[in-house]
């Protein structure tokens, strides 16, 4: 018998486990290669992502599921095996970004908008086939002095609620991720601040989620922790992070979520773990808590990597050691 979406749901945020993101767009991979001065090409890309699912340790004990693109998800590593399988060979869940990018919202100044909803249940339906068991939607809040804007949170809550609905009626489990940016053009926003729009933004996306009949149960929630804006020069320690982050979810996440899993969003590496473990030392919550990363799992793998056969497994190695670290944080038990 097949899994639940329930079941789905609670692998993905088994501790020790945590989501290992790597479905940049074309875009934002090009961005990341730029940063070791290799091309984007699909060879590269296809190498780059056969490097880190194969790091078969770090994805046995500590990737729950990795979120592919739709490149990604049809390619396979150069022996012939569909990167897929090597996924699911390592014991981990394939998933799949379906949103289609965040673009300025009309009527809305430097506000945008996920797209992606039209047609999305086709392909949805062909992801399934593909083997992917959950998939992802991100929604892009920005904080300045005068936003983000009530339309703007609305509009974008609303799009990852009718996400969410598709996807679980495709036997998909959705990821609802709402980016309240700690960076962008006017990031010089306090930890109060992010604090009070997270809360708020949440809370739309709950009522959203409830009012289009998603089912509570069976979604992850991937959020932003409540950091200062990275040009604010606020200096805030972990603790303070974590107590205002579970604070804004007592406030605004129902417990009958199974899981959190959060993004990276711009932290370092270890300033990412170290938050994420000092969150999980907070005893007694009603949610399992995890990474759901992209930049903070890879960044030190790409460049130990540093596009070259050679380098394949002192890439697996860094991404190794980021992975145990991360497992170790969804415990409370990271340090350095
Ligand atoms: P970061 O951890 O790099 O923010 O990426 C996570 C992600 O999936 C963003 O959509």
């Amino acid at each position: 018998m097949s899994e639940s979406l329930q079941d789905i749901a609670r692998r993905l945020v088994v501790p020790q486990k945590g989501i290992l993101a790597a479905d940049e767009s074309s875009g934002t991979i090009k961005k990341r290669f730029d940063t070791i001065g290799l091309p984007s090409t699909e060879e590269n890309r296809r190498n780059y992502r056969e490097m880190l699912f194969g790091a078969t340790k770090a994805m046995h004990d500590h990737i729950s599921g990795v979120i592919l693109f739709d490149e990604t998800i049809r390619q396979n590593a150069k022996d012939g095996t569909p990167l897929v399988k090597m996924i699911e060979d390592a014991g981990s869940l394939p998933g799949i970004k379906v949103d289609m990018g965040a673009i300025p919202m009309v009527g809305f100044p430097g506000e945008t908008i996920t797209e992606g909803l039209d047609g999305l249940g086709k392909r949805l339906a062909e992801y399934r086939r593909l083997g992917a068991r959950f998939a992802k939607w991100r929604a892009a809040i920005a904080i300045s002095k005068v936003l983000p804007t009530s339309g703007c949170v609305y509009a974008n809550a609303h799009a990852l609620a009718r996400y969410a609905a598709l996807c679980q009626s495709e036997d998909i489990v959705p990821i609802v991720e709402p980016e309240v940016l700690m960076d962008g053009k006017e990031a010089t926003h306090d930890i109060e601040r992010c604090h009070a729009v997270t809360e708020e933004v949440l809370r739309v996306v709950f009522e959203e989620l409830v009012r289009m009949r998603v089912d509570l149960t069976a979604m992850i929630l991937k959020p932003n922790m409540v950091v200062p804006g990275k040009d604010s020069g606020q200096v805030v320690g972990a603790d303070e992070i974590a107590e205002r982050t579970v604070a804004v979810f007592h406030a605004s996440v129902p417990t009958v979520v199974p899981g959190i899993a959060f993004l990276s969003g711009g932290q370092g590496d270890e300033e990412a773990t170290a938050n994420l473990s000092a969150i999980n030392r907070i005893k007694g919550l009603p949610w399992k808590i995890t990474f759901s990363y992209g930049r903070a799992l890879q960044a030190a793998a790409l460049k130990a990597w540093d596009g070259k056969d050679a380098n394949v497994e002192a890439g697996r190695a860094a991404f190794l050691h980021r992975a145990e670290m991360n497992g170790l944080a969804t415990l409370g038990e990271w340090s350095e």
